[in-house]
This record gives structure tokens, sequence and C-alpha cells, in this order.
């Protein structure tokens, strides 16, 4: 798989969706489908001071509603950055979905210098995620900010 070519197929799907509802989800469901090593996709999406699971791909997570000072997906909020973990069981951020888990990458999605929500991204493989996942996500947060801003 092309990671340009998904990139473009996700951002188009997201720019033409009906509703900012169906663009998450047909990202999510892309991004599964198409690189199997993302064992879990899913979008959290701010409301208040938490992070409240929308669509996901995967295994159930315990985690539907995390406050900003918890996890991986906290820190990325309160950070305003993406971040990478290689072995989340070295991590003492970390909150488990799945044990089969070994990396994480989630990457915030912003309108200017406000979070709306996350990208987030299991892999069963250490060290699944690098700059290449880091940019196809970042571009595909860019066009879901664009759409999620219309709620
Ligand atoms: N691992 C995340 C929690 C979300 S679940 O993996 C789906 C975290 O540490 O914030």
């Amino acid at each position: 798989m092309s990671y340009p070519d998904l990139s473009n197929d996700v951002v188009r799907a997201v720019l033409d969706s009906p509703t900012p509802e169906l663009a998450m989800e047909q990202t999510v469901e892309m991004l599964k489908v198409r690189l199997p090593h993302y064992t879990w996709v899913g979008i959290y999406l701010m409301e208040g001071d938490e992070l409240v699971l929308g669509p996901y791909l995967g295994a159930p997570s315990p985690h539907t509603r995390i406050p900003l000072n918890r996890g991986i997906c906290g820190a990325a909020a309160r950070e305003k950055m993406t971040i990478i973990v290689d072995d989340v069981n070295a991590d003492p951020r970390y909150l488990a979905c799945s044990l089969e888990t070994r990396s994480e990458i989630v990457v915030p999605i912003m309108r200017g210098d406000t979070v709306l929500g996350e990208i987030d991204i299991d892999s069963d493989k250490t060290a699944a995620f690098n700059n290449d996942d880091k940019v196809l996500l970042q571009t595909i947060a860019r066009a879901l900010a664009t759409r999620l801003a219309d709620k």
C-alpha cells in the first residue's frame, strides 16, 4: 500500500462525505482495511475536558471517556502534539485496551490552537509507527478538522 495514495483517498473521502460522522467512519474503515498492521483504529472527540470515543474498529475498548490527565491520549491532547510509543508496556502513561497491543500513535485533530479530537491507532507489532504514519495521519487529521469544525 502506497501511503501517498492512501492519504489522497482518505482525504477525498473525508472532504466528500455528507456528514462529519460519516467522514470519521470512513477514515477509520479505510485505515483499518488498507493497513493490516493498524490493529485498532479509532477517533476520540473532545467533549468538555474529556476525550470521548467515537467511531472505531478493533476490540472494544474500556476507555470510552479519557480525562486529559490520563493515558497517551490525554498526553497528546494536553501537549497538542503527535505521540508515538514504540513499546506501550514501557510507558507508564499507557492505558491498555488489548493485551496484544505493543505500540501506539496518537495524532491530535486541531483547529488553530484548539484540540477537536484525536486519531488513535494501536498495533500488535512493536515500533509499528514511523514518520510516514505521522505524516499520513496528520494530513488526514487536517482534513477531518475542516469537517468537524462544521459540527
Ligand atoms: N491506549 C490509550 C487508550 C485508548 S485505547 O488504546 C483504545 C491511551 O493510553 O491513552
